[in-house]
């Protein structure tokens, strides 16, 4: 029997509701296409870090290495100073594992409400692939004469030709599995970020060379997100750098539902990948067992579909379909008809019974 020792961190806010969800979805899977699952839960987050000062000790990194996955539900404190979680554990993960690859589905659900008026479920499913590892996450630059009237802060966008070319390769490997369509849009700023994106260009033309299948195009990232809007059925999947990824999927969570509804996949191809929902920590909902829990559930298919477990990654699809389709009476937090822990068991009770 295969087995995966699976690195758990539900970390904080409404993490670790949703993060046990997704655990009973995972062993009801598990137990029924015969592979093991083994869980390896790690106290990582804001409380933790108030009471030790440190946000990734050295030793817990570690053991997190042996494990095959990460399964992570948020980070994100407000009693403490943003940034330092951030790039304490989600960076410092992201980066020091190599996930160079931030790969966020984008689809809607039959049953779902969406603010956009005319579109449906045949209209929005694409997906964006964001490097996950560079641009202005890579931490590069510094102040002069930091808090006098002439302060200068710099922060630079880090664009590596490796860097660029790996994740441009991953998205026409993605676009080639992931259907019929075959269209692979870049998204970029050549007309102002003319270094950055200029590398960004010749990368992907020159990549493209041996797709002669997928249909390419590109789009300046401010008229990207009016498309998406206007337009959202003319994506199959997004190329794009870090900031604008994370900028564009969050609009894109909207179009799914919210954020209740949008997972995404931290890939190492070549290592260990992590898996969240991408909603952030939201500490006003903590505790009160009312948040949606499908994009936790999701984050888990998109694990397993990463392990190479596609029957049970299908089956959890198959499961949320259907309950979003019939049972629940919205995706909002509080407005789902149910609460977090029974849109849980709603789901592996179909997965018991298929
Ligand atoms: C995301 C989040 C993170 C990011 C934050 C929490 C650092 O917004 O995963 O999109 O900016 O990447
Ligand atoms: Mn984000």
């Amino acid at each position: 029997m295969k087995k995966y020792d699976i690195a758990v961190i539900p970390g904080d806010g409404i993490g670790p509701e949703v993060i046990a969800q997704g655990l009973k979805v995972l062993d009801a899977v598990s137990s029924k296409y015969g592979f093991q699952l083994s869980f390896h839960p790690y106290d990582l987050g804001g409380e933790q870090y108030k009471r030790t000062g440190e946000a990734l000790p050295e030793k817990v990194f570690e053991s997190i290495k042996g494990c095959h996955a990460i399964y992570l539900g948020a980070i994100g404190h407000p009693e403490v100073p943003p940034g330092v979680l951030e790039k304490g554990i989600l960076l410092r993960l992201r980066f020091e594992l190599d996930q160079y690859i931030n790969l966020r589905p984008v689809k809607l659900y039959p049953g779902v409400e969406i603010p956009l008026k005319d579109k449906g479920p045949e209209d929005i499913d694409f997906a964006v692939i964001r490097e996950n590892t560079e641009g202005l996450y890579a931490g590069a630059g510094g102040y002069l004469r930091r808090g006098t009237r002439h302060e200068v802060a710099i922060q630079e966008s880090i664009n590596t030709r490796m860097g660029v070319e790996r994740c441009v390769r991953f998205a026409f490997e993605f676009c080639m599995r992931r259907n019929q369509r075959k269209k692979l849009t870049l998204c970029g700023k050549t007309n102002v970020l003319t270094y950055a994106f200029d590398l960004w260009e010749r990368t992907f033309k020159e990549i493209a060379q041996a797709y002669p299948d997928i249909e390419t195009d590109y789009a300046h990232v401010d008229a990207l997100c009016m498309w998406m809007i206007k337009n959202p059925e003319s994506f199959d999947v997004i190329v794009t750098d870090n900031m604008f990824g994370d900028i564009i999927t969050d609009l894109a969570a909207i179009l799914q539902g919210g954020m209740g509804m949008a997972a995404g996949a931290n890939i190492a191809p070549e290592g260990i990948s992590m898996f969240e929902p991408i909603g952030g920590s939201a500490p006003k909902y903590a505790g009160q067992n009312i948040v949606n829990p499908i994009a936790a559930i999701l984050a888990a298919r998109l694990m397993l579909e990463t392990l190479g477990e596609s029957a049970s990654a299908r089956v959890i699809e198959k499961a949320v379909t259907k309950v979003l389709a019939e049972d629940m009476k919205g995706v909002a937090a509080g407005q789902m008809g149910y609460s977090t822990s029974e849109v849980g068991d709603l789901i592996v009770e179909f997965i018991e019974k298929s």
